[in-house]
């Protein structure tokens, strides 16, 4: 037997594998899963209706170039479409920049309870992770700056943060990009900025052209409802996008993703009301789990985070006792947030029935 960790990088042998939401794949039992941020929505009738011309014409290779997305992305973003780059999710963009950037013993800064693919590409490309202490379970732009030296190639925020749903506005942004070394590609990755209505925030796109050093990234997966058809977006300075166009996969977007992703964009009834709905719950929610003796606090995302305290409950035994009434939530134990769980902002009805089951569970 050949020993395969002396063949990798030694830094891919610390990594953990990605652990997603728990779904329904292998039961015919109907769940209703709340436990990886989802839309509640399906996309519109008038979008499906393509499917199945785009499915008979898949034996012809896609664009590469991802061209009527980017163009569509431009017009309804009001970006130039020269400095965006598409790809297989937000997490191919994530991935493609970690392997532009990084050098083997070269230090890559995340925050404390980030987003946990962060890490996994950071030692892919054989850096070495530097977490960064969050405050108050939200992203730190101090510890942040403060762990940057010589060695700190990229740095990678979620905006708002998952799992935390934590938000830095724009005028703590900018003073983070005014500190932060130009040699230093800082990442904004605004997978939920659509759902926010605030208008102290930014998702760094209009900072792009003043920072030389930034790429923001975006994803289809959450507002826009197509998490299943893997579609995400990149946008930077034209020198960045030239360079990361070269890296990535010469096909990384299919045909179906990239004429369904330009067609959902011009659904703004369905953006519309994505909006409202996440809106009216984001403010209720909080408020209902509080009610029953839990911990939850405000989110700028579509999902909340819910603290257990162990003395009182077991975290454990909801998040089963959920799953047995079908209802699927996602355990942050991996996070290193122990105590606590996080639910995504689901339809009316599922958010109903989680909120009866849960605390019926807590009454048990
Ligand atoms: C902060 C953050 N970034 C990126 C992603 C990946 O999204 P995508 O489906 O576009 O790969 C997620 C998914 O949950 C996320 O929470």
């Amino acid at each position: 037997m050949i020993n395969i960790e002396s063949l990798t990088k030694s830094s891919i042998n610390l990594i953990e594998k990605y652990v997603p939401g728990e779904s329904n794949f292998n039961t015919n039992k109907k769940f209703i899963k709340l436990s990886s941020n989802e839309s509640p929505f399906n996309i519109p009738h008038k979008v499906c209706a393509k499917i199945k011309t785009l499915i008979m014409n898949s034996n012809i290779y896609p664009d590469g170039d991802s061209k009527i997305l980017k163009k569509s992305l431009s017009k309804t973003f009001n970006l130039n479409s020269n400095q965006i780059i598409c790809g297989n999710g937000s997490d191919d963009i994530l991935s493609i920049i970690a392997q532009a950037f990084s050098k083997e013993s070269c230090e890559v800064i995340c925050s404390e309870f980030g987003f946990i693919y962060y890490p996994i590409i950071a030692r892919t490309s054989g850096c070495k992770v530097i977490f960064a202490k969050a405050e108050k379970l939200g992203i730190s732009c101090k510890n942040i700056l403060n762990k940057i030296n010589k060695k700190t190639k990229i740095i990678f925020i979620a905006n708002p943060n998952n799992p935390t749903g934590t938000i830095i506005f724009r005028d703590e942004l900018i003073d983070f990009l005014n500190k932060v070394p130009k040699n230093v590609i800082t990442v904004l990755d605004g997978a939920y900025s659509e759902f926010i209505t605030d208008c102290r925030y930014t998702d760094g796109t209009d900072l792009v052209n003043k920072y030389p050093n930034l790429i923001v990234t975006r994803t289809f997966s959450k507002i826009f409802a197509l998490a299943g058809l893997r579609l995400g977006w990149g946008y930077s300075n034209s020198k960045i996008i030239e360079l990361l166009e070269k890296i990535r996969g010469p096909f990384n977007v299919n045909s179906i993703a990239q004429e369904i992703g330009s067609l959902v964009l011009q659904e703004k009834k369905f953006f519309v009301k994505s909006v409202k709905h996440n809106e009216k719950w984001r403010k209720i929610l909080p408020d209902k789990i509080n009610d029953m003796g839990l911990e939850s606090y405000e989110t700028f995302a579509n999902f909340i985070l819910i603290r257990v305290d162990p003395n009182k409950f077991s975290k454990l035994k909801i998040i089963d006792s959920l799953k047995k009434k079908n209802i699927l939530v996602r355990d942050l134990s991996n996070y290193k947030l122990d105590n606590y769980f996080r639910v995504s902002i689901g339809s009316t009805s599922d958010l109903n029935k989680f909120l009866r089951e849960l605390k019926r569970t807590l009454k048990v």
